[in-house]
């Protein structure tokens, strides 16, 4: 059954202010321990060594349903949420073209300075919503991985998913990460680091009305409640 928990009341276009300049901030601040809490002083290369691990874990033990068969090489693929390039770089190092998303215009602005050397990433901010910003790109495998955690309108994240379907092609997968532990409902609307929490029964509802099927997931009732949307 789908949740019929109401939408949050909030103005969106004050909260689609407040995501960026908070993330802004905490960008400006210490952009790196933000993305990646585990430590606050990220050297270059642990940094992008604990992305590279994060895609062997999500992607490269995935590869069946993420490529289908196809080489990787000729796959593109969209990040959403790609802070400061942690999971782009080695995105970039697995797939033929990189697109990656942030709300962040600083997250972005040290993304393209950190991933100047890698030809094949694309980098855009958005306007914390959607995807317009990249048009009508046609993507092999879409993917976002703690961010969604961290919207707290379950419209936002609904209209994300709605736009990864536009984007991708007809049987390409949507592997996304929410907050799953339904628990942690927060009590302050427009708090842009604790996110809304979904249960299964609202996943499978979003995404039924999206355009997917939500074939697998793992970590129901936890913060890494993963989706595997397969698009129709
Ligand atoms: C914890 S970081 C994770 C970054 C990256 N996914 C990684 O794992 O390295 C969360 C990122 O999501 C971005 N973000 C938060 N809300 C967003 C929104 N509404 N639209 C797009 N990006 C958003 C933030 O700016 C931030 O860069």
């Amino acid at each position: 059954m789908p949740s019929d928990k109401p939408l949050r009341a909030l103005e969106t276009p004050s909260l689609l202010h407040k995501m960026r300049s908070d993330w802004d901030e905490r960008a400006r601040e210490n952009a790196r321990h933000y993305v990646a809490t585990a430590q606050t002083d990220w050297s270059d290369d642990s940094y992008f060594d604990s992305g590279r691990l994060s895609v062997f874990h999500e992607i490269l033990t995935d590869l069946g349903n993420v490529c289908h068969q196809t080489n990787a090489k000729q796959m593109s693929v969209l990040e959403i949420g790609c802070g400061s390039g942690r999971m782009t770089r080695a995105l970039s190092e697995v797939f033929g073209e990189v697109y990656a998303v942030d709300v962040s215009g600083e997250m972005i602005r040290q993304a393209k300075e950190s991933l100047r050397d890698r030809e094949n990433i694309q980098l855009f901010q958005n306007n914390g919503q959607d995807l317009t910003v990249l048009g009508d790109v046609q993507v092999d495998f879409a993917f976002s991985c703690i961010v969604f955690q961290h919207i707290p309108s379950r419209e936002v994240i609904h209209s994300y998913v709605r736009e990864a379907a536009r984007l991708l092609k007809p049987g390409a997968l949507f592997k996304c990460q929410l907050q799953g532990d339904t628990t942690m409902d927060p009590t302050v609307p427009d708090d842009t680091w604790l996110g809304v929490p979904f249960s299964e029964a609202d996943a499978k509802h979003m995404a039924e009305d999206c355009g997917f099927e939500l074939r697998y997931t793992t970590g129901v009732g936890t913060q890494y409640f993963w989706l595997w949307l397969f698009r129709h």
